[in-house]
């Protein structure tokens, strides 16, 4: 049974907390003595976080994920909803087909949408809703077509959630990391150094984001509540292309 009194603390509930910036933001809840839920299809690698297996493109895990967390929260609580997790497609305005493009949507802002309703419920104020964006949710790049998409429809999400919580106690802001040294960026990029040392000097101290450096503004947003319907820009500096 979980232990969710009400307490000064944070429960924090992040998708994508296998890897990456959400296993590194997964770490930094822990490290304050936070609960942390970690979502994903695979467990998170800190062991103190809560693992629940979900595939957040299943309609039915969704199901099962919220059926475990409002089965033990009865009463409001302090709850960092953190959207994390993402799909990443390689794809174009031309080649891109509408399963396809739906498999994206799915993850990237159905499963969000299906989180952020049936846990509003149980936030009480001091909670927050996180989107991990992207620099992507604000331009597009050739080759990211349905993944440039959802990051700007997620920008829409967190702009509208601050909107339609206004009175509520609950803030919410996109954190857009730059190009940051994780799993994701490693499969679309491929393990060449020459290229990561390329994508890496594309800002101005050289060298790619750190996962953890993601997390720390992640957190930062959670203790604030003065950063509500703001962008984050956690890039180092991106020069212009
Ligand atoms: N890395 C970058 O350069 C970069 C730049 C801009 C924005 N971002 C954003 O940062 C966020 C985190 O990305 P990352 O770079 O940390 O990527 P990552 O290391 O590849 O991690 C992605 C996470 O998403 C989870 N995930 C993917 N599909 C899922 C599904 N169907 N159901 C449940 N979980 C799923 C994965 O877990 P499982 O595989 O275990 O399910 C994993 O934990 C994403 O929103 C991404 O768009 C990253």
């Amino acid at each position: 049974m979980l232990d969710l009194r009400p307490t000064s603390r944070t429960l924090a509930i992040i998708t994508g907390a296998s890897a990456g910036i959400g296993a590194a933001t997964a770490k930094a809840f822990l490290e304050r003595d936070d609960t942390v839920i970690a979502v994903a299809r695979r467990p998170c690698p800190h062991t103190k976080a809560i693992s629940i297996a979900t595939d957040l493109t299943s309609n039915e895990s969704i199901d099962a994920l919220i059926q475990q967390i409002t089965s033990q929260i009865d009463v409001k609580t302090r709850i960092c909803l953190v959207h994390n997790a993402a799909k990443m497609n390689k794809d174009s305005v031309g080649a891109c087909t509408d399963d396809d493009l739906r498999a994206v949507l799915d993850t990237n802002i159905i499963g969000i949408n299906r989180l952020n309703q049936a846990l509003l419920p149980y936030m009480d104020a001091g909670s927050s809703i996180v989107y991990v964006g992207s620099t992507l949710a604000e331009k597009a790049v050739p080759g990211s077509f349905s993944y440039v998409i959802s990051k700007h429809a997620q920008l829409g999400m967190m702009r509208a959630t601050c909107q339609d919580l206004m009175g509520s106690g609950i803030h919410t802001a996109m954190v857009c990391p730059g190009f940051t040294d994780t799993e994701m960026l490693r499969t679309h990029l491929g393990e060449d150094t020459e290229v990561l040392n390329t994508i890496g000097a594309m800002n101005s101290f050289s060298r790619l984001v750190q996962p953890e450096e993601i997390a720390s503004g992640i957190l930062f947003c959670h203790d604030n509540p003065a950063i509500n319907g703001s962008v984050f820009h956690l890039n180092l500096g991106q020069k212009e292309s």
